[in-house]
């Protein structure tokens, strides 16, 4: 597992054909597909380059299997926490989290997950996630920890969170 706070244009190379693999299966990509020039310059170069961005990879045997990235949330706000506690300034949005269908359920994921808000200065973390609980990322997000905690960012999502003072998973 590594981590790191800058990525250039060329490691969007490299997460390509694993973001093509697991995202490719949820519907159509940015671009028209298989076109990874196209992706790096509408997503990675606009992602990498946001304030407190950070990428973790999962690799095995030298190749990558799985990562995560985020940066400091763009996402509306609301208070993950609970009542009764003030809002805080920033929060930290994991935008991706994708590891290759054969190297699931074996904890990647969630490694990935803890490797990429380790250390952070944002006391909250939150997401886009889909709106139907029944979908199979809900359930991930579930099971470390996450919870609804307001309206996503667009029709058909939600806001999951985590805090620090989250109860640890
Ligand atoms: C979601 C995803 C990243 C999970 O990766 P993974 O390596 O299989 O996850 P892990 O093995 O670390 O699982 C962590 C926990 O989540 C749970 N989980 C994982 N996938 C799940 C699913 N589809 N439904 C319900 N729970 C799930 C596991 O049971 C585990 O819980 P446990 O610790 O209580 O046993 C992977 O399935 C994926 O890349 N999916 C497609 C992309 C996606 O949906 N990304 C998330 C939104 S950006």
């Amino acid at each position: 597992m590594s981590v790191v706070d800058r990525a250039d244009r060329w490691e969007g190379r490299r997460l390509w054909p694993v973001y093509r693999d697991v995202f490719g299966e949820c519907g159509p990509l940015p671009g028209s597909g298989p076109v990874d020039e196209e992706w790096r310059d509408q997503v990675w170069d606009r992602l990498r380059t946001q304030p407190g961005f950070r990428l973790a990879r999962a690799h095995l045997d030298r190749s990558l299997v799985g990562f995560a990235y985020g940066c400091t949330s763009r996402l509306p706000h609301a208070h993950v926490v609970g009542d009764g506690q003030p809002p805080l300034a920033e929060r930290f949005e994991v935008v991706r989290v994708g590891v290759l269908p054969e190297h699931r359920g074996r904890g990647v994921g969630a490694a990935l997950v803890r490797a990429v808000t380790e250390h952070l200065p944002h006391e909250e973390w939150v997401l886009d996630a889909p709106g139907d609980d029944t979908d199979p990322a809900r359930g991930f997000w579930s099971a470390l920890g996450w919870a609804v905690v307001g309206q996503g960012s667009r029709a058909g999502t939600v806001l999951m969170g985590r805090s620090t003072l989250s109860p640890e998973k």
